[in-house]
């Protein structure tokens, strides 16, 4: 089984990549994989959508082939969002514009983790992954989530950084939440295995 990270912050340094990248080791450490790929928006290293991708244009292999061969070879996905002005960055939204295609993302199940710098942010972008990402890309997200908060302050790998009550907490609940994830993968292989699932009749989403 491999497990894609999707760290959605377009910083260089950026909590939610730190985030996502502890998720990455404790998924190895608990062997709840057999593989992890980690794929990060820190530099914005993937243009904005264009109709050039639909026409099949060569250049969008040169931009995207690579990490849609990736993605597409994952059984779930963990997606590691920022709180940005009460949104999900763009270039994370980009990616699901771009990373539309059959058996990318369809019918996969992801968690996500929402990350906020402050004491109450962070749910915005929960509400906005569920309501406006898996129409036509058909992820499916887990009922479970992660959300982040003051997030300089847990998930260092320097222990003495963290505060220790909130790190001892968000830890164990992160591996309930990739335990589950794990759970969701396997079930779903037999999903994407039943021979039913085809994007080619209902290419959209109502
Ligand atoms: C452009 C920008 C807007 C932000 N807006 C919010 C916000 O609306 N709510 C919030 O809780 N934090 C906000 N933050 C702070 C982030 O939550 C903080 O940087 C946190 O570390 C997650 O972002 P990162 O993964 O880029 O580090 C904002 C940060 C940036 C760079």
């Amino acid at each position: 089984m491999k497990i894609g990270i999707i760290c959605g912050s377009h910083r260089d340094e950026s909590q939610s990549e730190k985030i996502g990248r502890y998720a990455a080791a404790q998924l190895e450490a608990q062997k709840l994989c057999d593989e992890v790929f980690v794929y990060s928006l820190a530099g914005s290293p993937l243009p904005f959508w264009d109709e050039g991708i639909w026409a099949g244009e060569a250049r969008w292999d040169d931009y995207a082939g690579d990490l849609l061969t990736a993605l597409k070879s994952c059984d779930a996905f963990v997606v590691v969002t920022p709180e940005w002005h009460g949104m999900v960055p763009s270039g994370l939204k980009n990616l699901f514009l771009v990373a539309n295609g059959d058996g990318i993302l369809a019918h996969k199940p992801a968690l996500i983790i929402s990350v906020s710098g402050g004491a109450g942010g962070g749910t915005y972008p929960i509400a906005e992954l569920r309501m406006s990402s898996y129409k036509n890309s058909r992820i499916c997200y887990l009922p479970e989530h992660l959300i982040v908060r003051n997030a300089g302050s847990v998930f260092n790998t320097d222990d003495d950084s963290n505060d220790q009550e909130s790190h001892t907490y968000l830890h164990g609940r992160l591996i309930y939440c990739l335990e589950m994830l794990r759970e969701y993968a396997l079930a779903f292989q037999g999903i994407r295995a039943s021979g039913k699932v085809t994007l080619e009749t209902y290419t959209n989403g109502m």
